[in-house]
């Protein structure tokens, strides 16, 4: 079976990135001239998914008019003959993507988001793209992790090592080595001390997961912070499918946070094909 949905939770309260996510969701925060939900989206698009679930909370409007047609705006590009322009607004959504919204009417945790889709998924594998966690990687993240799920068969976790004194911050995994890039898991713990983690490597905000997940969340207990977490789900389903762990080929930037986002824009504005000479200029000449 090939993976053709992907769930983005994004009803998220955004609190590490106030005031900026006071009305908006932190998913349309602007890394150079992207919001963060159209690099996910974009990712999950080079993996060849078409069907996109987007979990909204309160904040649901500017994301749905982002992936909406904006008739004004394309009429008047059209008229002024700005066909650069257009063609950047039109491939926001390309045709044969398909957009779906559910509503995460309280936000409960993330394990709770990615069950609002379960109607929606049905019986298929699916994607979990947490836009936040923004990866650059060359093929993208996501693409890498189907093509893993096309030789396994069976829930891939993203994941990365972290420094010991990050583990609070991450879902830690621990199993046995299958291949250079591929851990067979056999724990899972969210967010523990350094001193209680079973190794150091962080779960990263992509997941490949089986509709199997769907029953384990619903039989969890709230978790930490009072959260429906996803990695008790996936803790529990570990005892009844195989899970792997893949490290990932690319990079992270934790965009719900401040350092993380403001790196993001530093190196990927360095990257950018017009505004990167002119930016590299403009930061050698600052006083640092
Ligand atoms: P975070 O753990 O980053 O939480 O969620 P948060 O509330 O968005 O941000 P902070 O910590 O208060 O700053 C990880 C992802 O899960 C989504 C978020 O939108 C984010 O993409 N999420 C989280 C939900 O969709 N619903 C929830 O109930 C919780």
């Amino acid at each position: 079976m090939s993976v053709t949905k992907a769930i983005f939770p994004v009803a998220g309260l955004g609190t590490r990135f106030l005031p900026a996510t006071k009305a908006q969701p932190k998913e349309m925060l602007p890394v150079v001239d992207k919001p963060l939900i159209q690099y996910a989206v974009e990712e999950a698009y080079a993996a060849g998914i078409r069907e996109m679930i987007f979990v909204t909370g309160r904040h649901k409007r500017p994301i749905e008019d982002h992936f909406d047609m904006t008739f004004e705006l394309e009429l008047a590009l059209d008229q002024a003959g700005k066909r650069d322009l257009l063609d950047v607004v039109r491939s926001v959504k390309p045709e044969d993507m398909e957009c779906i919204y559910v509503r995460q009417s309280q936000a409960l945790g993330l394990g709770h988001a990615v069950l609002c889709g379960k109607r929606l998924v049905g019986n298929n594998p699916f994607a979990v793209l947490l836009a936040d966690d923004l990866m650059v990687g060359t093929p993208p993240v996501l693409k890498q992790m189907v093509e893993q799920y096309a030789e396994w068969q069976a829930s891939i976790l993203a994941v990365q090592e972290v420094p010991a004194d990050h583990t609070r911050r991450y879902g830690i995994v621990a199993g046995k080595a299958v291949n250079e890039r591929i851990v067979d898991i056999t724990q899972m713990v969210e967010k523990p001390a350094p001193e209680a983690a079973p190794s150091r490597l962080g779960v990263a905000g992509r997941y490949i997961l089986t509709p199997g997940v769907f029953r384990e969340i619903e039989s969890q207990p709230r978790g930490v912070g009072g959260e429906i977490q996803l990695t008790d789900g996936i803790a529990s389903l570990l005892r009844r499918e195989k899970v792997f762990a893949y490290r990932y080929e690319g990079k992270r930037y934790d965009c719900g946070s401040k350092e993380g986002f403001l790196e993001a824009n530093v190196e990927l504005a360095l990257a950018h094909p017009t505004l990167g000479p002119g930016f590299r200029d403009f930061l050698r000449g600052l006083e640092l």
